[in-house]
């Protein structure tokens, strides 16, 4: 079939098609994106999760992670205590009013509650979208001072399709870069993690699965400003849309999982105004319209301050064309869990409290969070419970 059309990622059905320019009678060979026989519902998808007032529950921990949170309070790292720890956060009652979508780490994507139903059925049925962790950890890149690559291009589009068939609608991969005093990433990681975030994102849309692309420039020791943050960030992000651009991924169908822009964790902290000052700043100048819904980690963020900076976006950009949202994992989990602690009499109360603070983070997104937080005043929940190499 010849393609009629260029336009990025449409089912335009064609391999390559050749215009001919009035002007100049130059030919130009056009290029068609491949025929996506899910197009739509990609796009469909990408705009669900972003629906605004909803934002999406970051629980694909690792096994060895999970493990080490769970153990934090006193839990066994066994394959019954993560399922258990997982349907305390799916099955909270009223969830679905404020997390359009959740990921999960594989195992949990095809775990069952303890009544025989299905992870997936579960979300499905509160009408949360099920995500799956698709990238399989960080590795040192030679020659660099801890620089790294994320892992798990091969057999993706496989792994892809399997998780399709189980249920899953949309992936996650995440690149880290990091920025120390005097100096941010280099060109090298730079180049590496975008283009492994662009191979991923193809991938990802070729068997359905909208991919959340997540380039996170990681907040780490130094007192590195908030403008150097933003900066380095900026840079990220401009190459990492480049690489989109590059494989012909389609940005209505996908959404962007970035930080927000913070100074170094010896620098003084900032504002919620400067940083969605600086953040807003650096989305504007880097992220097209046609991303449906940017969706920020929490990324060692207190819970409160998650909430804070959250609302101080809508603020500083009231009439952002894409959803400024959250997909937080510890800004969730970290009062939930605490509060659960195994124990079976917890287990109402940890669920309202991950619901109080789904409804803050929610009202947030609207412009809309008057306090009180559920959780005021607590401090950072820095990377220490996270594995290394495993990645999140
Ligand atoms: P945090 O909100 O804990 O940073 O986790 C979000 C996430 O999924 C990072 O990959």
């Amino acid at each position: 079939m010849q393609a009629t059309s260029c336009i990025r990622g449409q089912a335009v059905g064609g391999r390559r098609a050749a215009s001919t320019a009035a002007a100049g009678r130059r030919s130009v060979v056009v290029r068609a994106a491949a025929a996506n026989p899910y197009a739509e519902e990609l796009k469909a998808t990408a705009k669900y999760i972003a629906t605004r007032g909803k934002g999406i529950l970051a629980s694909d921990e690792s096994n060895a992670t999970t493990g080490k949170r769970l153990e934090s309070v006193g839990v066994e790292n066994t394959e019954d205590n993560r399922r258990d720890w997982r349907q305390l956060l799916y099955t909270a009652p009223g969830l679905g009013q404020y997390i359009s979508g959740a990921i999960m780490f594989e195992e949990t994507l095809y775990q069952k509650a303890r009544d025989g139903t299905p992870f997936v059925d579960v979300l499905g049925s509160a009408g949360i979208k099920c995500g799956v962790k698709v990238d399989t950890g960080l590795q040192v890149l030679p020659g660099t001072d801890g620089e790294t690559s994320t892992q798990g291009l091969d057999n993706l589009q496989a792994r892809c399709e399997a998780y399709y068939k189980q249920g899953a609608r949309f992936a996650k991969w995440r690149a880290v870069l990091k920025i120390s005093e005097g100096s941010g990433p280099s060109s090298q990681a730079i180049l590496e993690n975008a283009h492994g975030l662009a191979r991923y994102a193809q991938i990802a849309q070729a068997a359905g699965l909208v991919p959340i692309v997540e380039p996170e420039v990681t907040l780490g020791p130094g007192a590195y400003s908030i403008e150097e943050t933003a900066y380095w960030s900026e840079r990220v992000y401009s190459h990492v849309m480049r690489l989109l651009n590059e494989y012909d991924v389609m940005l209505e169908g996908i959404l962007l999982k970035p930080n927000m822009c913070l100074p170094g964790l010896d620098a003084p902290p900032a504002s919620p105004a400067d940083v969605a000052k600086y953040t807003t700043r650096t989305m504007l100048r880097t992220i097209p319209a046609s991303v449906p819904g940017i969706h920020f980690l929490s990324g060692g963020m207190s819970e409160e301050e998650s909430t804070l900076n959250l609302q101080a976006l809508q603020e500083a950009c009231p009439n952002a064309p894409w959803s400024l949202t959250f997909s937080y994992g510890r800004a969730l989990q970290a009062s939930t869990l605490k509060t659960w602690a195994g124990k079976e009499e917890n287990w109402d109360a940890a669920q309202q409290i991950l619901v109080a603070l789904a409804k803050a983070n929610s009202e947030a997104q609207l412009g809309q969070f008057k306090g009180p937080h559920p959780v005021p005043g607590g401090g950072r929940i820095l990377q220490a419970l996270r594995t290394g190499g495993a990645g999140k």
